[in-house]
């Protein structure tokens, strides 16, 4: 099934200046990147974007790093893509990650894992639209 999924390199990822290596992965696993921008999330917007784990123990400290600087935000387009995205990152905890996973490669702890994956196709058209207008996501028709 042809799915889109949001990707964030998160500030880790960017200050290690891995965006390109990230995007080459994404294209050589025809994960199409049909949208692309840099930003960089207030506290606020942080917390809006993660809402869903307001009650957890690492809310503050999460929300905190990924308002610490810039992000690349990427909708990706491609067949499952949600799931495959997840596969590609690998596992939350870089050290629990697998060998040839992005987390595994340029993760260093829970927070700086270096990427962020919707996980279902509704929170991944929330997430999308979250950063992207309709008309950004129609360039590739
Ligand atoms: P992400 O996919 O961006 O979604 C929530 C983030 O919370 C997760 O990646 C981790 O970077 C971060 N996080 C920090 N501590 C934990 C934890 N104990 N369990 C899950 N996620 C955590």
């Amino acid at each position: 099934m042809l799915e889109r999924t949001l990707a964030i390199i998160k500030p880790d990822g960017v200050k290690a200046k891995v965006v390109g290596e990230i995007i080459r992965r994404y294209e050589q696993d025809s994960l199409n990147p049909i949208a692309i921008r840099s930003t960089r999330l207030t506290k606020e917007q942080a917390e809006k974007f993660y809402y869903i784990h307001r009650e957890r123990p690492f809310y503050g400290d999460l929300t905190s790093f990924m308002s610490s600087g810039p992000i690349v935000v990427l909708a990706l387009e491609g067949e499952n893509a949600i799931l495959r995205h997840r596969d590609l990152m690998g596992a939350t905890n870089p050290v629990e990650a697998a060998e040839g996973t992005l987390r595994k490669a340029f993760g260093a702890s829970l927070d700086c894992n270096v990427v962020h994956g919707s996980d279902a196709p509704e929170t991944a058209l929330e997430e999308i639209s979250f950063f992207f207008k309709d008309e950004d996501l129609t360039l590739f028709g």
